[in-house]
């Protein structure tokens, strides 16, 4: 802790940790700290973030709603991949982080702040995307990573610092947190205590933006969604803001079950970790997408994309978005979206979600072609025949010779 430290800009959510170590950074490096607070959709007020961070003597704090921004050039991109990790995880927590960290090296920019600074523990993935995400736009940050550095590594010292630095703690606070709990508008993610341990079944208590499959809707939702050029921009014929539609999903997937995942996962610093996630909107977007997706892509570019896909999950979740080889990847699944438009008409009902119809201007699907009646006109049966043979003479060749 010999580094001096001019100005830090830290990622401040206004809660007990971060607000521990904003004096933390104050009293160990006797700097001064610039406060920024992101509204992503997590939820929580960030205005009351202003107010503490005042009290704690902050004075240039940044308080920002990047909803839009979030969801236009992070969410949106992401789903045009289909991407999920390790085949299940829609990467809620992974895809804002570069975000975050861009933001807070913008703002280390502006203020000539020498370094930032993050509350993500040492033994997470989060702390490898924060800083592989700073250090990519700007490589001779300093970074301070509080939870790898200080000895307050139990709540019971969390808690005596923060009494001893006057920071107030909520009542709920003193104990241990039920939860380690990270969320924006694409999911809320649970990890830790009582659910470390794979034997035990989540309680329902744990979740918070989603009905159980019991006290979802009886009655089915119909909705049809409107994609243009890979990304969802309408909900029953009404265009809406990225933001407007992502809430939209939420909420008719909360209302319908959708998006529980109880997960074990590999992280990227080595161990396996449960953790529960609730990602109804994404759910359903995954699902109307690749719908669309169905109807308008060849099978040429839909299996590369297939095969691209784990490799580019991996680096999202490895803190890799602001790498040539991620974008690289994006040029390529931006590209094979340029007819993916259209309509498709969902049924959601019980956790489950039902296609129920696709529509589009640029459909490859051809009856005439596919049909049991015979109807048509380019594709002559009798060639069939040839093209089975010449690709079953590899076959045969390897059969001859186990006899
Ligand atoms: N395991 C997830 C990931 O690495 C979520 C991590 C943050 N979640 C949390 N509850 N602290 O992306």
């Amino acid at each position: 802790m010999t580094n001096k430290i001019k100005k830090v800009v830290l990622a401040y959510s206004g809660g007990l940790d971060t607000s521990i170590i904003l004096k933390w950074l104050q009293s160990t490096y006797d700097c001064e700290v610039v406060t920024f607070t992101a509204d992503l959709g997590q939820g929580d007020e960030i205005e009351p973030a202003r107010k503490k961070a005042e009290m704690l003597g902050v004075k240039e704090i940044y308080i920002e709603d990047l909803r839009e921004d979030f969801v236009s050039n992070y969410i949106f991109p992401m789903f045009r991949a289909n991407t999920l990790y390790e085949g299940q995880y829609l990467l809620g927590t992974a895809i804002a982080r570069p975000l975050i960290a861009k933001r807070q090296i913008e703002i280390a920019n502006e203020t000539g702040a020498d370094a930032v600074c993050h509350g993500a523990t040492g033994k997470g993935n989060d702390q490898v995307r924060f800083e592989l995400g700073y250090y990519a736009l700007k490589p001779n940050i300093k970074v301070i990573s509080p939870w790898r550095d200080w000895d307050l590594k139990s709540r019971t010292k969390l808690i005596e610092f923060a009494e001893e630095n006057q920071i107030p703690i909520p009542k709920d606070k003193k104990g241990e947190a039920p939860f380690s709990i990270d969320a924006n508008i694409l999911h809320t993610s649970s990890e830790g205590k009582l659910i470390e341990n794979p034997e035990n079944e989540p309680p329902e208590y744990i979740y918070q933006r989603t009905l159980s499959i019991d006290d979802s809707n009886d009655i089915p939702t119909e909705i049809t969604i409107g994609f243009e050029k890979g990304d969802p921009i309408s909900i029953n014929g009404n265009s809406m803001t990225p933001v407007k539609l992502f809430e939209k999903l939420n909420e008719v997937g909360k209302q319908n079950g959708i998006g529980r995942l109880d997960l074990i996962e590999n992280r990227y610093v080595g161990m396996k970790s449960r953790g529960i996630y609730e990602t109804p909107g994404g759910t359903i977007l995954l699902k109307a997408h690749r719908a669309i997706e169905e109807l308008t892509l060849d099978s040429g570019s839909m299996h590369l994309k297939d095969e691209l896909m784990p490799k580019y999950a991996s680096l999202i979740y490895n803190g890799l978005w602001f790498s040539p080889e991620r974008e690289m990847l994006q040029k390529a699944i931006d590209q094979s979206q340029v007819y993916v438009t259209g309509e498709i008409s969902l049924k959601l009902h019980k956790g489950n979600i039902i296609v129920m119809n696709r529509k589009s201007d640029y459909s490859l699907y051809n009856a005439d072609l596919v049909s049991f009646e015979d109807t048509d006109t380019d594709y002559n049966q009798n060639d069939a025949g040839g093209f089975i043979k010449i690709n079953s003479l590899r076959l045969k060749l390897l059969s001859n010779r186990k006899k």
